[in-house]
């Protein structure tokens, strides 16, 4: 397995050695494809980026909640360009509907792009405490493309808490970049931080490659650099 590792010292320079290296990344390329995610691991990597002010991208959305109106704050695509579209202004985005009538079509759409436009050229992506990517949650196949997922329970109950939701009513589906549209990417950046992380870091990058950790396909992604903190890199060493 080959990547680049970089350890971050503390949050504050976890987002700023990200942005640098975000920055280094697409400056090959006019105009590149860029995945971003969401998630309390990029928090600091926006700020900083949004003060670096990188060169135009597209912006290809990684996952999105299935069945939420097109203004619903919870919608990624919404906290996203809250975060770090609007702020940078980027303007063009590959963004799921959620609210399409026809999930399959949805799918279908999306897949069409990717394939119409070319490998992306950078996917920045982090990892759940369950090893998923995007929302390809354990047992999804590394060829997979565009697809609806049915998100595990713990994955609600970390995406609930983004929220601070306490009810039923939340998203039990999800549409999501599969496994094989990821491999696909020139040059992946994978985020990680926190304790809670250290053991799914250490089975994805040295367990088995299986489809029971989907953040395994990484052992043999090309172009790959992981920016994480001590903490989450305890396990490893
Ligand atoms: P987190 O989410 O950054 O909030 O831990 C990462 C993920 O679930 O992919």
């Amino acid at each position: 397995m080959n990547y680049n590792l970089i350890k971050a010292p503390n949050s504050a320079e976890f987002g700023s050695i990200t942005a640098d290296i975000f920055c280094q990344a697409i400056s090959d390329t006019v105009l590149p494809k860029v995945i971003l995610p969401t998630g309390e691991t990029v928090r600091d990597f926006y700020a900083a980026l949004r003060a670096k002010k990188p060169a135009p991208f597209i912006y290809v959305q990684l996952d999105e909640y299935k069945g939420l109106g097109s203004q619903d704050p919870k919608l990624f695509s919404n906290w996203l360009a809250r975060d770090i579209l609007d702020p940078l202004g980027i303007d063009q985005r590959m963004i799921f509907k959620s609210d399409a009538p026809q999930p399959d079509l949805e799918t279908q759409r999306v897949s069409q792009w990717l394939n119409n436009s070319g490998p992306v050229d950078l996917a920045v992506i982090g990892i759940g405490s369950n090893g998923h990517v995007g929302f390809n949650e354990p047992g999804s196949h590394f060829d997979q493309s565009v697809h609806v997922q049915t998100l595990a329970a713990e994955t609600i109950r970390a995406n609930k808490a983004y929220w601070k939701y306490e009810g039923d009513d939340f998203p039990s589906q999800a549409y999501t970049l599969g496994i094989g549209d990821l491999r696909k990417a020139k040059k992946t950046i994978l985020l990680v931080k926190g304790q809670e992380k250290a053991a799914i870091l250490q089975r994805a990058l040295l367990g088995d490659m299986t489809v029971d950790v989907p953040a395994s396909y990484l052992q043999r992604q090309a172009g790959l650099t992981i920016v994480a903190d001590s903490a989450a890199l305890s396990l490893i060493g």
